[in-house]
């Protein structure tokens, strides 16, 4: 009897427990993510958003994407998001001021599951990374500029920091973008074919294999017989294969 009661007990916990899962995966199918970018720059994002997969994301009301101008969160009569360096030293820096204003008009309206800061100072952005912040529902990414940020802003206000890689770019603008995109992209219904952007590079921690189209010989230039045999096995363990040489040659490290 006791044991027919736990047993009813667990298959109802494991019922509630799949259902839940079950309500979560079907909310992120039909939930919309926002993005707020914080940026100095607002006219920046005009081109990168409106072509091709994040401009129908757009439109297919899988994303929205809202752009705030910080000099207008500026409390000082000049506009001004930026001021010395204690302590001296060259450079700029951003003030908290604005940054926090505009963060914390944000966060009234909704929560956040990220406060993401791009920096060359920070982790790297990397396609793991992409996957978590594609089930995110709302995301806001703020862009840094001149010498840096105030410290206490990325202390107090910033939940996750971003590099694009170990080089300085003029400002976060461009690594927003490149986020932006990288993300967007893997939300379910965006692109048609999903299996396409599973099948990118590093999905499998592996770099992808080469591919072709017509013509089959281009100047005696030929596609690999494999690939024009029909044989699926044969193509699939080609390209694999494919794929292990291209990432031990070129990335040795992403190779296990
Ligand atoms: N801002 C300037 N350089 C950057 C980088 N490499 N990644 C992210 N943000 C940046």
């Amino acid at each position: 009897m006791y044991f027919t009661k736990l047993f009813c007990h667990f298959v109802s916990m494991l019922f509630c427990m799949f259902f839940v899962n079950y309500i979560k995966k079907l909310f992120c199918i039909f939930a919309i993510m926002r993005i707020d970018i914080i940026t100095i720059f607002p006219n920046f994002f005009e081109g990168p958003f409106s072509h091709s997969i994040i401009k129908r994301a757009q439109e297919k009301n899988k994303v929205k994407i809202h752009i705030h101008d910080l000099r207008m969160y500026s409390e000082n009569k000049q506009k001004s998001v930026d001021d010395y360096q204690f302590g001296g030293g060259a450079g700029m820096v951003m003030n908290i001021q604005p940054i926090d204003k505009c963060i914390s008009e944000l966060k009234k309206e909704r929560n956040y599951d990220e406060v993401i800061f791009l920096t060359p100072d920070a982790k790297y952005l990397t396609q793991e990374r992409c996957n978590h912040l594609s089930s995110s529902k709302n995301l806001i990414l703020l862009c840094g500029h001149y010498k840096g940020i105030d410290q206490r802003v990325r202390e107090n206000l910033i939940t996750m920091e971003i590099s694009i890689g170990d080089y300085v770019i003029t400002g976060g603008e461009l690594a927003a973008a490149v986020l932006t995109d990288s993300i967007v992209r893997l939300i379910p219904g965006v692109i048609s074919d999903e299996t396409s952007a599973l099948s990118d590079s590093f999905q499998d921690g592996l770099l992808s294999h080469p591919i072709y189209t017509r013509p089959s010989d281009y100047k005696g230039w030929k596609v690999p017989e494999v690939l024009l045999s029909g044989n699926q096995k044969l193509i699939q363990e080609w390209r694999e294969e494919k794929s292990i040489e291209r990432t031990k040659n070129i990335r040795p490290d992403l190779h296990k």
